[in-house]
């Protein structure tokens, strides 16, 4: 089977291609390398011995697109293409419906043109907004979002619906992620961050290469147990075989089916830096900040569904997200 995946060259999408690439299917790259480098299909190339077919096109950009549907067929695609930094999104509203619902909608014209109309689509939980259950299931409904960023994908989640809804020869599989972080074990593929990084994560990573000097922990009087937020993060190789596994879903239903992909354990701020700093023997210097805008309390999933649907549920503990991060940050940053 062939697969096409929007944004491959990214974060989430390289370690998708892997494991796409491991279970047996070809793959088909496109991205505007916006955020990422094309070393990055060197690297998939090192792990698994094939080079994925690369396009440099953008999402928006009618004519850069036109080649990989005329030179292809796909049995389906994964739509990670999209920027995702909250904090501009909130600056640039323009850019990020432009560049994540108009070029969506791109992406759907051509998907229709050329008679694959079998999409994966990378949403997050932050659909459902201050969630009205704690852990969430798909059945929560989704929420009012604080930022740009959000609202796109909220927003495409029922561009997709509505698509699927009109012609159902569609099939859609919305995944919801909750936090991914950690990185490939072989060292070669992570998140690489520009500027001074908004999430957890890549923040602790630059304090552990010495390159910012303390973490600011966003309030620490949350209703939690040790007052700073909870979250759920997923190794994102985990993420990656989740995946793998919706393609056989959307390949095989005509429907919209909607998934939480998350490990269903909730983690605050303060366990992930010292799980960091046990796990890998370097020291996070921290400061008690502010809360943040537009922050919840508790966030974390229930993967149920997944498990029953999709036969996927995460493997990998905070330990080894820990140690997966800083391998790759210390290699690469
Ligand atoms: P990423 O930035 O590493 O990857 C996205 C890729 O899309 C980049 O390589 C970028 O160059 C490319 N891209 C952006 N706009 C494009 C366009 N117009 N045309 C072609 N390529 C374009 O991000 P990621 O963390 O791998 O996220 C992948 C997807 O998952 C995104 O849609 C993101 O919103 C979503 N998501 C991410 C997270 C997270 O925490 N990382 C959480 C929930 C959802
Ligand atoms: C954020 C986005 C969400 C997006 C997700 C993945 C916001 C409000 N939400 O989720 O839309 O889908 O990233 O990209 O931005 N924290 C600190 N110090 C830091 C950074 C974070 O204390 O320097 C805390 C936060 O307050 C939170 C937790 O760490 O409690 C996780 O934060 P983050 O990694 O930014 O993810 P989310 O806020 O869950």
């Amino acid at each position: 089977m062939k697969i096409l995946v929007t944004g491959g060259t990214g974060y989430i999408g390289s370690h998708t291609c892997v494991e796409l690439i491991n279970r047996g299917y070809e793959v088909v790259i496109f991205d505007n390398l916006y955020n990422s480098k094309e070393e990055v299909l060197s690297r998939i190339e090192k792990i698994t011995g094939t080079r994925p077919l690369f396009y440099k096109a953008d999402l928006r950009d009618t004519e850069s697109m036109r080649p990989v549907f005329e030179d292809h067929k796909f049995d389906a695609v994964i739509h990670f293409a999209g920027l995702k930094a909250v904090g501009e999104s909130v600056e640039k509203p323009l850019m990020y419906y432009e560049n994540n619902i108009s070029g969506t909608i791109k992406l759907c014209k051509f998907m229709n043109e050329y008679g694959c109309k079998r999409i994966i689509f990378s949403s997050s939980a932050t659909v459902y907004g201050d969630p009205a259950q704690i852990p969430i299931t798909e059945e929560c409904p989704k929420g009012t979002c604080t930022n740009p960023y959000g609202w796109t994908k909220s927003m495409l989640e029922q561009v997709l619906t509505d698509i699927q809804h009109a012609d159902p020869e569609w099939s859609v599989v919305l995944l919801r992620y909750f936090n991914p972080i950690g990185a490939h074990e072989s060292g070669l593929l992570g998140e690489s961050p520009n500027g001074i990084p908004n999430n957890l994560m890549p923040y602790i990573m630059k304090v552990a290469v010495g390159e910012l000097p303390e973490l600011g922990v966003f309030g620490n009087d949350y209703d939690t147990p040790d007052g700073t937020g909870v979250r759920d993060y997923i190794h994102v190789v985990d993420l990656a075989r989740g995946h793998v596994n919706a393609v056989e879903k959307v390949t095989t239903t005509n429907e919209v089916n909607v998934y939480n992909l998350g490990t269903g354990n909730g983690y605050s701020v303060l366990d992930i830096v010292k799980t960091f700093e046990e796990v890998n023997n370097i020291r996070i210097p921290y400061q008690i900040k502010p809360r943040r805008a537009g922050d919840i309390a508790t966030c974390y999933a229930d993967p149920a569904k997944a498990k029953k649907e999709l036969d996927w549920e995460a493997e990998y503990d905070l330990k080894r997200m820990c140690e997966d991060s800083w391998r790759f940050a210390s290699q690469n940053f």
